[in-house]
């Protein structure tokens, strides 16, 4: 045997019994601790299973509905408790892409309200969490998705649950502990978080940032001034005989897209305000100008949600109220996904940041214009995709899904003003009128 052919022995020895170890090391189980991968993220684990709560039993949010009866009707109508069924989540937890247990973190994130825990991934890999049975499982629990305990209940040191509140001095039938800070921070585990999963996997999340770069502009300093909006009501049903104090509505009313069409009557009642007001029109020449401002939104506007966006329409009417020209312009981000996720453009108005839209005249026929501004959650063309991708979602939600449209609200008219130049009149459409329109709206 010469030389060679014992070194090239050698060699196929050594790639074949490297190959062997690798593949050895992919097939032999490797778990690796969730927070060793993820270290500090709030959303790489559950909140810790909560036992029942002297006084009340599960921790579930309809039990404490019997007596804090009014934030629970609230509640109901969120966002919120509609974070599981939400159909468009539905579609996307439908995906093989989406790393199901990851999503559910936020989306549901008490330990009672999961069959299965994932403590390890195995290699690392946030595609093979290992899942394990949960024997506290509670399926009531889990249809309540953000529920009350996501905020209020959690497990003190000899593992006896309890509730947190902001106040004192009340009289609860249940453990009570005193920590405001942490009861009004909790929105930022979830509403103020950027990471990059993979290269077409992003969380974008800034709210909790957008508000601190505003600060300076409000009096309101935390999520809590705006979207628990104060009422003085006694905490409880008055069969229980306690006080009027400052409570706080419990229906987390945002950008005024419900999940369901039915909630749209409850937008006002829960306290929505749309965050852009109308400054004021003005004739200059051939051009009419609109000033509008973010007013009321301690954020940016939009803010969350990379696809949400404000669409402008000016559309131009001639004397018989014939339409006869449209122009639009569209407020918010702009990402490409793929190859790779990234932002290219940004043109979301600031807290308190006043623009101007100037539009020709379009003809001598032109005699008003009128703003429209809708809020939009989900494009048609991102709903036709939606539609096509899903498969395998519960039977439940898959039939709606097919159904997109006719099912879940996709935006919302928020604005409308018309301006005769000529004449100097300005119509406002109130609120209330645009949200019974908005019942009946359907898609983009
Ligand atoms: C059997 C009735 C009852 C049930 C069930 C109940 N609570 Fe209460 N809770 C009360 C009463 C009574 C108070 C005190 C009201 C007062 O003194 O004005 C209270 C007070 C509170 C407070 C305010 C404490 C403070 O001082 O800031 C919070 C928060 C709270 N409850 C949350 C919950 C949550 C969450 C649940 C369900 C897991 C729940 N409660 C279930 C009766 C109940
Ligand atoms: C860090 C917490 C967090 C994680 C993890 C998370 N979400 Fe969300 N999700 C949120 C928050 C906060 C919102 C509300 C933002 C908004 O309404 O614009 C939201 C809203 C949504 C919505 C509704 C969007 C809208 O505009 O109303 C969908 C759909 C969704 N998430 C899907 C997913 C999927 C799929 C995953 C897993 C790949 C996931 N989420 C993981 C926090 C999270
Ligand atoms: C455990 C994660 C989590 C926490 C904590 C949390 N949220 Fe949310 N929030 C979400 C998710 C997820 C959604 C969207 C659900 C969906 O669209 O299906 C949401 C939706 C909202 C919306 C509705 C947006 C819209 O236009 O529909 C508002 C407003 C909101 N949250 C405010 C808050 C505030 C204020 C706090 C703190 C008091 C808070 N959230 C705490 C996860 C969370
Ligand atoms: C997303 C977080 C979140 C969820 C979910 C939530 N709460 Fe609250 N809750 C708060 C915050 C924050 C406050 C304190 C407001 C303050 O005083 O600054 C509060 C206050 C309260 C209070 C004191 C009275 C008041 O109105 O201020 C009670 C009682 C209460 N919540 C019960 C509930 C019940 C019952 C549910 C479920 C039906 C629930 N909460 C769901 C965040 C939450
Ligand atoms: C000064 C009042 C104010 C403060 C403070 C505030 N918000 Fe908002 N928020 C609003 C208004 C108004 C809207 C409705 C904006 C619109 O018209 O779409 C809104 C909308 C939202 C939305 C829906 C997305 C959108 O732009 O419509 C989410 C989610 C949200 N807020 C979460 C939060 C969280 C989390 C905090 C705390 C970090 C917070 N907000 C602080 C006033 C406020």
């Amino acid at each position: 045997m010469n030389r060679f052919k014992i070194v090239s022995i050698f060699l196929s020895v050594s790639v074949l019994s490297a190959f062997i170890v690798f593949i050895g090391q992919k097939l032999i189980p490797n778990p690796v601790p969730v927070e060793q991968v993820f270290p500090g993220k709030v959303w790489a684990k559950t909140v810790t299973q909560l036992p029942d709560l002297q006084g009340v039993g599960a921790p579930r949010a309809e039990n404490c509905g019997k007596c804090h009866e009014e934030i629970y009707k609230e509640w109901k109508t969120s966002t919120h408790s509609q974070a599981l069924s939400d159909l468009q989540f539905q579609a996307e937890l439908s995906k093989t892409s989406s790393p199901k247990w990851i999503c559910l973190n936020c989306h549901i994130p008490v330990q009672n309200q999961r069959e299965n825990i994932v403590l390890n991934l195995n290699h690392g890999d946030y595609f093979q969490p290992i899942e394990i049975p949960n024997p506290g499982f509670d399926p009531i629990m889990q249809k309540e998705a953000i529920t009350c305990a996501t905020c209020h209940v959690r497990v003190d040191g000899k593992g006896a649950s309890y509730v947190i509140g902001a106040n004192g001095n009340t009289s609860p039938p249940h453990p009570v502990k005193i920590d405001a800070e942490a009861l009004r921070n909790r929105c930022y585990d979830c509403h103020n978080e950027t990471y990059e999963l993979n290269a077409s996997l992003v969380c974008s999340f800034q709210t909790g940032g957008e508000l601190k770069e505003a600060s300076k502009h409000f009096s309101e300093k935390t999520c809590v001034n705006c979207h628990l909006p104060s009422v003085q009501r006694s905490f409880v049903i008055p069969s229980l005989n306690k006080p009027k104090r400052n409570a706080h509505k419990h229906a987390f009313i945002g950008g005024g897209v419900p999940k369901k069409f039915e909630l749209y009557k409850e937008q006002i009642p829960g306290g929505y305000k749309p965050g852009i007001a109308l400054v004021g029109w003005e004739w200059k020449d051939s051009d009419i100008i609109v000033t509008i401002q973010n007013q009321n939104a301690g954020h940016y506007l939009p803010s969350a949600d990379p696809e949400r966006h404000l669409k402008l329409e000016l559309v131009w009417f001639d004397k018989d109220g014939k339409e006869i020209a449209k122009d639009k312009i569209r407020y918010g981000q702009d990402w490409e996904w793929s190859p790779k996720a990234r932002k290219v453009a940004d043109n979301r108005l600031k807290p308190k940041e006043i623009r101007d839209w100037k539009a020709k005249i379009p003809n001598a026929e032109a005699v008003s214009v009128t703003l429209r501004v809708y809020h939009v959650r989900l494009t048609n063309s991102t709903s036709d995709y939606v539609k096509k991708y899903t498969t395998g979602a519960p039977k439940e939600y898959e039939d709606k899904i097919k159904e997109l449209k006719k099912h879940y609200p996709h935006s919302s008219l928020v604005l409308e003003s018309k301006y005769s130049w000529k004449t100097k009149k300005v119509l406002n459409t109130s609120l209330p009128d645009l949200f019974k329109l908005n019942e009946s709206r359907r898609g983009e």
